[in-house]
């Protein structure tokens, strides 16, 4: 049977995020968002694309400016973009209360209508928005998933790749913790070719490289000036799609509801996931030196504090 993905919030990434998944002929798609005609135009643009690219997906977009989410409904995977986009100077966490209503009622609405779906949540502050979806949809952890780790290791994969001339495909980056400026990146379980960062840069580049994969969010935002990125966080979803639609079991990282895990309790933050069809199936744990988990437990602290101010 085909493979059925809403994705909500039709702005850069949620509409990136659906062309990248009809392109590549993975799933249905039905774009939605609150603007009227938008969503039906820019899921008709894609449609009229299909027969180039050899996809048999079918795209389909719909306004949700009524509330109606019914098209949606039987979907194997809900995307949820919706909600406003980082301004220059914004850190994500100012997004944090215009934010939580939107999601919370997307989470409600698109739980009825695809009671079996697993949610990606992408809008941000990420990992709090996941939270809020998972209390929201009244869904088991293992189907509310969050995405920024594969985005966040893709920067730092990118980055690790100019440094040292060597193909993206040999570079494996590792980034734990919220989706934040104090995100962890892990040089020490980063590796090209297998070989570990610490073993082939000197350490004042590998920290220049920690220190623009943590922003590496915001210098999109002041390059732009009017949004924030974009083609790499679709494609982060993209891969998250995938690997759940095709039940690949990729590890990799996600925003997850922690409960002890990394001793941390109650909280959704970035870990290392299994992803397969029922959504996240392990969380890997790895060892941490003092200060990694110092590190870790100061980001988990900062998304505590909206988790808290939520109440969620
Ligand atoms: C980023 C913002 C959107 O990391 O969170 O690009």
């Amino acid at each position: 049977m085909r493979k059925k993905v809403t994705v909500v919030g039709g702005g850069f990434v949620g509409a990136t995020a659906a062309q990248r998944i009809a392109d590549a002929g993975l799933a249905d798609v039905v774009l939605t968002d609150i603007l009227e005609g938008v969503p039906a135009g820019k899921g008709l643009d894609m449609l009229e694309a299909m027969p180039i690219l050899h996809s048999d997906s079918h795209v389909t977009g719909i306004s949700t400016a009524t509330g109606d989410y019914g098209p949606t409904a039987g979907s194997d995977i809900v995307v949820i973009t919706a909600g406003f986009a980082r301004k220059p100077g914004m850190s994500r966490d100012d997004l944090v209360k215009a934010n939580f209503g939107v999601v919370k009622e997307v989470a409600e609405k698109v739980a009825k209508l695809s009671p079996e779906a697993i949610l990606i949540v992408v809008t941000n502050p990420l990992d709090v928005m996941a939270q809020t979806a998972f209390r929201a949809s009244g869904f088991s952890k293992h189907r509310v998933v969050g995405m920024a780790g594969v985005l966040d290791s893709a920067r730092m994969r990118a980055f690790i790749a100019m440094e040292t001339g060597v193909s993206v495909e040999n570079i494996h980056a590792f980034v734990l913790g919220g989706h934040g400026d104090d995100m962890v990146p892990l040089p020490r379980y980063s590796t090209v070719a297998g070989i570990p960062l610490p073993d082939l840069l000197p350490r004042e580049t590998i920290e220049a490289i920690v220190a623009r994969t943590r922003k590496g969010g915001g210098e999109i935002v002041n390059l732009l000036k009017t949004g924030s990125a974009y083609y790499a966080p679709s494609a982060a979803v993209y891969e998250m799609t995938d690997a759940i639609l095709r039940d690949r079991k990729k590890i990799l990282p996600c925003a997850a509801f922690l409960e002890g895990e990394y001793g941390i309790k109650n909280l959704y933050m970035g870990v290392p996931v299994l992803l397969g069809a029922a959504g996240v199936e392990k969380i890997i744990e790895v060892k941490l030196g003092a200060e990694e988990k110092a590190a870790l437990d100061k980001s988990a602290a900062s998304v505590r504090e909206m988790v808290d101010l939520l109440g969620i």
